[in-house]
C-alpha cells in the first residue's frame, strides 16, 4: 500500500527522503514521488515505476530542508508520472500526499471545476490540495481541518506549504500516521520503519486528529478544534533490518532470521518454576482465564492461518475449543459476540484494515479482544490495548515468514498459560517447555539444509496446479504453504484437508497436478499415508514434508525435519515449505520480495 514520509528539520531534506522511500518499498507500489520547499516554491520530482527511477531524475544536491515524499498504489488512476504523488494546487504552493481513498472525490472535483479549478491528475487526492488552497487566510493546519470537514472516506496525509515552510500538517482517518521526534528535526512517516536511526520516539495519531508538525516539535487537535495530548513511544528496532546483506531477497534472509525470531517470541516468557508460560501482555487473571467458554480468532492470509494452527494448539493444549475465522469476513456476517469467549486478533503489521474493523465489530458489541502483534504501537495493538508483541523484528519481504513462524510460538505460549490454569500436568507443561526451548536450533537446522528441498521445489515448478493436502494442525500448515506458493511464484496452489480429497477434489488428480503431503509421524500418518495411495492410484505424483523414518513409498521427493512434540511439530513442518516456495519463484525469476499485485500492508477495505 502506498508509504508517506516526511521531514522538517534543519539537514538538507532530499536524501531522508528518498532514503525514507527506500524503507517503505516492501509495502508495494507502483510509483514515488517527492516535494521539497524550495525559496516559497515546491520542487517537485515524481516517477512512475520504482525508487530507483524516481532517483534517475532527482538532481545530486537540493538546498531545501522541509519535504514530503511518497509511494502511490494505484487506486483512483492509473500508475503513471502524473498521478504520481505529490499533488499540488493550481499555484504550485500546496503540496500533499495521500493514502487511502476520498469516496465523495468525484463530487468535489465537479463543484472546484464549477469554480474554475482546472485538474491535472485523474487522483482522488488531487481534490485534497485544491480544497486547501482555497483557504489561504487562514493557518495551513486550518485549512487542512477545513478541507478534511468536507472529505468523506480514508485517509493518512501530510501537506505542506512552500510560502509556510515552518511546519508539516499530517492527518490521518483510517490509514496509519506516525510523528517522529528527533533532536531539532521531526518527521512524518506512514510506518515507524521508515523512521528507524532517524527518530527517537514516535507519536501515533488517530483517527480524526491534525497534527501541526514543527522542528522543534508539534500539536495535535482533532478535527473540530480540540487540542489532544499524545504520548511519545521510543522508537526500538534495529535498521539493519532493512538492509539484505548478503541475500539476494529479504524473503530468504528473513527465513534465516527465524531462529532469531523465536528466540525473541519466548524471551521472559518461559516459566520453569511453574511449568508454564507467562505472557503479561494479556493482562488476564487466573480466574478470568478460566472463565473463558470458547476462543475466536482473527486474521487475514498469513495470519489467518498461524491462527488457525494457534486454535489448534488452543484446543490441544487448554482443551477449550477454539476456532480461527478470516478477519476480512467476519463483519459482513453479524456475527454473535459471546460474553465467555476470548477474540484474538493476529496481525505482522498491525495496520491490516479488515483484520481492525473485525476488531472494532467484536468491541462495539462489548467482546474483549486480545492482539497478536508484530510491529509495536500500531494501529491494532493500539486498539486492542493488550496482548501480545511477537518481537520477531522488521518483516520487510511482503510474504510472512518468521512472523508466521513467531506467530504459532506466541500461540503455543498462550495455550500452555491457559492449559496450565486448567487441567495440564506441570509434567506435560516441562515437556512444552523444553521443546519450545529447542525450536529455534531446529529451525536453524532445516534452513541449513535447504539444498535437499531442490527436488521437490523442481517438482513443482515444472506443474500448473498443486494440491497441498495436511489434516489437523497439518492442514493449517498446508494452507500456509500454497499460500506462499501462490504469492511468489504465481503458481496455482490448492491446500485441502486431506480427508476431504475424496469429496470432490481427486477428480482433478492426473500425473500433472503434484500432491505435497504434510505428513508428520503422528497418529493420523496411517490415515494420510492412506491418502497417499488414493492420489497414487490416480496417477498423482506425491511430494512429502515428513519425520524421519516415516516410510514413503511411492512418494517422489520428501524431506524429514526433525521431531519436537507433537503438538508443536507444525511449527517445523512448516519451515521447508517456505523454502521451497522460495526456490519455486527463484527459478521462475519472479520478484519475490514485491510479487505483483501485493502489499505488504492491506491498510483499505
Ligand atoms: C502472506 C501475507 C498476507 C498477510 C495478510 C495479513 O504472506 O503476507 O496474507 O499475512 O495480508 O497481514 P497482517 O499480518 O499484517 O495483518
Amino acid at each position: 500500500m502506498c508509504g508517506i514520509v516526511g521531514y522538517i528539520g534543519t539537514r538538507p531534506v532530499l536524501p531522508l527522503l528518498v532514503e525514507g522511500l527506500r524503507r517503505l518499498e516492501y509495502r508495494g507500489y507502483d510509483s514515488a514521488g517527492v516535494a521539497i520547499a524550495i525559496d516559497g516554491v515546491l520542487a517537485v520530482y515524481k516517477r512512475k515505476g520504482k525508487v530507483r527511477e524516481l532517483e534517475s531524475v532527482l538532481p545530486v544536491e537540493v538546498p531545501g530542508t522541509v519535504g514530503i515524499a511518497h509511494t502511490r498504489w494505484a487506486t483512483h488512476g492509473a500508475p503513471s508520472d502524473l498521478n504520481a504523488h505529490p499533488h499540488l494546487d493550481a499555484t504550485g504552493r500546496i503540496g500533499v500526499v495521500h493514502n487511502g481513498i476520498i469516496e465523495n472525490a468525484a463530487e468535489l472535483k465537479r463543484k472546484l471545476q464549477a469554480d474554475g479549478v482546472v485538474f491535472v491528475s485523474e487522483t482522488d487526492t488531487e481534490v485534497l490540495a485544491h480544497l486547501i488552497a482555497g483557504r489561504p487566510e487562514t493557518s495551513l493546519v486550518e485549512a487542512v481541518r477545513a478541507a478534511l470537514r468536507l472529505v468523506k472516506g480514508a485517509y493518512g496525509l501530510a501537506v505542506i506549504d512552500a510560502a509556510r515552510p515552518e511546519a508539516i500538517v499530517a492527518a490521518r482517518k483510517g490509514g496509519p500516521v506516525v510523528i517522529g521526534v528527533g533532536d531539532g528535526e521531526m518527521f512524518v512517516a506512514s510506518d515507524a520503519s521508515a523512521l528507524m536511526g532517524h527518530a527517537r520516539s514516535v507519536a501515533h495519531l488517530d483517527d480524526g486528529e491534525v497534527a501541526e508538525v514543527r522542528a522543534d516539535g508539534f500539536t495535535v487537535l482533532t478535527l473540530e478544534g480540540a487540542e489532544t495530548t499524545k504520548t511519545t513511544l521510543e522508537l526500538s528496532g534495529d535498521a539493519a533490518g532493512f538492509d539484505k546483506g548478503d541475500y539476494a531477497h529479504f524473503m530468504r534472509k528473513e527465513i534465516g532470521e527465524q531462529p532469531e525470531a523465536v528466540r525473541r517470541t519466548l524471551l521472559g516468557r518461559l516459566d520453569h518454576r511453574f511449568s508454564t508460560a507467562h505472557l503479561g501482555g494479556i493482562e488476564l487473571a487466573a480466574r478470568e482465564m478460566l472463565d473463558i467458554r470458547r476462543v475466536k480468532i482473527l486474521g487475514c492470509g498469513s495470519a489467518y492461518y498461524a491462527g488457525t494452527l494457534g486454535a489448534h494448539l488452543i484446543e490441544q493444549l487448554a482443551r477449550i475449543p477454539a476456532h480461527a475465522e478470516p478477519a476480512s469476513e467476519f463483519r459482513y456476517r453479524n456475527p454473535v459476540i459471546e460474553q465467555d469467549t476470548l477474540y484474538i486478533a493476529v496481525s505482522q503489521s498491525g495496520e491490516t484494515f479488515d483484520t481492525l474493523a473485525a476488531i472494532q465489530e467484536v468491541k462495539r458489541k462489548g467482546g474483549r479482544v486480545l492482539g497478536v502483534v508484530n510491529s509495536v504501537g500500531s494501529t491494532i495493538a493500539r486498539e486492542c490495548g493488550r496482548g501480545v508483541y511477537l518481537h520477531a523484528g522488521p518483516e520487510v519481504a511482503v510474504v510472512s515468514t518468521k512472523t508466521w513462524t513467531s506467530t504459532a510460538v506466541a500461540f503455543a505460549l498462550l495455550a500452555l498459560q491457559l492449559g496450565r490454569v486448567r487441567d495440564m500436568s506441570a509434567g506435560q507443561g516441562a515437556r512444552l517447555l523444553s521443546a519450545l526451548s529447542a525450536l529455534p536450533d531446529q529451525i536453524a537446522g532445516i534452513v541449513a539444509r535447504e539444498a535437499e528441498l531442490a527436488p521437490i521445489a523442481a517438482r513443482l515448478a515444472k506443474a500448473e496446479h498443486a494440491y497441498f493436502l495436511g489434516r489437523a494442525a497439518g492442514y493449517a500448515v498446508a494452507m500456509e504453504g500454497a499460500l506462499k506458493l501462490k504469492e511468489i511464484s504465481y503458481m496455482h496452489a490448492e491446500a485441502y484437508p486431506a480427508s476431504e480429497l475424496k469429496h470432490g477434489p481427486l477428480a482433478l488428480i492426473s500425473a500433472e497436478t503434484p500432491t505435497l503431503m504434510v505428513l508428520p509421524d503422528d497418529d493420523l500418518l496411517a490415515k494420510n499415508l492412506s491418502t497417499i495411495a488414493e492420489v497414487r492410484t490416480r496417477g498423482g505424483p506425491v511430494l512429502a514434508i515428513t519425520h524421519p523414518g516415516v516410510v514413503t513409498e511411492g512418494v517422489e521427493a520428501s524431506f524429514a525435519v526433525p521431531r519436537s512434540e507433537p503438538e508443536l511439530d507444525a511449527i517445523l513442518l512448516n519451515v521447508p515449505l517456505q523454502l521451497v516456495a522460495y526456490q519455486v519463484a527463484q527459478g521462475l525469476g519472479r520478484d519475490i520480495d514485491q510479487p505483483r499485485n501485493l502489499a505488504k500492508s492491506v491498510t483499505v477495505e
